[in-house]
């Protein structure tokens, strides 16, 4: 279904910022930005490489990210530019994680090559299927990554590995733009359909599952990375009520648009 005319000239002014934001104050390369002459200082840590490789691992499903989005949205620059360019962001996330491994003599280029045909052999479908709905998600994933990025960093930094907290800093920065980004869509669907678009966060928050470490190989070895400072109770408290409160929202606004007893309070 296509969006509405007004919505689609939001979302054309909300790329253009985002975009105009990213072009002066967010760019960076994979090939200068990284302090790679500090390769020397970065340790021997398993579980630090364990951890990039996973993340690097979610990056990597980003054909069926981009599929995904493409195929959402019907007639509408505004979201399809932005596509475009969120799919070049992420792709530095996962070419940033997998020079590090690399770089660092942590991983083989033989071992990543296994590692990325086991990821090709798997296909992560997306969780919802109305559009607004993988807005809402597509929020709250972006909010949930920049989460983990952010506490990875701290991990990084504890171990002095400056190269690997580099990066995590790197990304972070954008995972959060990105984020921004699917507010502003939010609250533009907010302004044409409170109900509905109430509705619609409230169902996600009800069945929000993070995507892909399942499908990545060994999972149980991963198990930790993907829990690590991220519990249940977190994803509320650091990841749907800074969106909300993003949004003027409280969770209050959701228990109202929601069927008895189906949000967590
Ligand atoms: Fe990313
Ligand atoms: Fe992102």
């Amino acid at each position: 279904m296509m969006a509405s005319r007004s919505l689609r000239e939001g979302f054309h002014r909300e790329f253009m910022t985002f975009f105009e934001r990213a072009e002066r104050t967010r760019r960076w390369s994979v090939f200068d930005d990284v302090p790679w002459e500090r390769l020397a200082e970065v340790p021997r840590a398993t579980d630090l490489a364990l951890a990039a490789e996973t993340f690097c691992g979610i990056e990597m499903f980003l054909p069926d990210y981009l599929q995904a989005h493409l195929s959402l949205l019907v007639g509408d620059y505004g979201q399809a530019w932005f596509s475009a360019h969120w799919g070049h962001e992420e792709a530095r996330h996962a070419l940033a994680l997998r020079e590090y491994l690399l770089r660092s003599g942590q991983r083989s280029e033989a071992r990543m090559q296994d590692f990325a045909d086991a990821v090709m052999a798997r296909r992560w479908r997306p969780p919802y299927e109305v559009p607004r709905q993988m807005v809402v998600y597509s929020a709250f994933q972006e909010m949930t990554t920049f989460v983990s990025y952010h506490h990875q960093r701290r991990l990084a930094q504890q171990a002095n590995d400056p190269v690997l907290a580099e990066i995590y800093r790197l990304i972070g920065r954008d995972e959060m733009a990105h984020c921004r980004f699917y507010q502003r869509i939010l609250a533009l669907h907010l302004d044409e359909d409170r109900t509905g678009t109430l509705t619609d966060l409230a169902h996600v928050v009800r069945t929000f599952r993070m995507p892909a470490h399942e499908l990545l190989p060994s999972p149980r070895e991963r198990e930790t990375v993907r829990t690590a400072g991220f519990g249940r109770g977190a994803f509320i408290t650091e990841v749907v009520l800074p969106v909300l409160n993003g949004l003027g929202l409280t969770r209050h606004d959701l228990y109202r648009h929601a069927p008895v007893g189906t949000v967590e309070r």
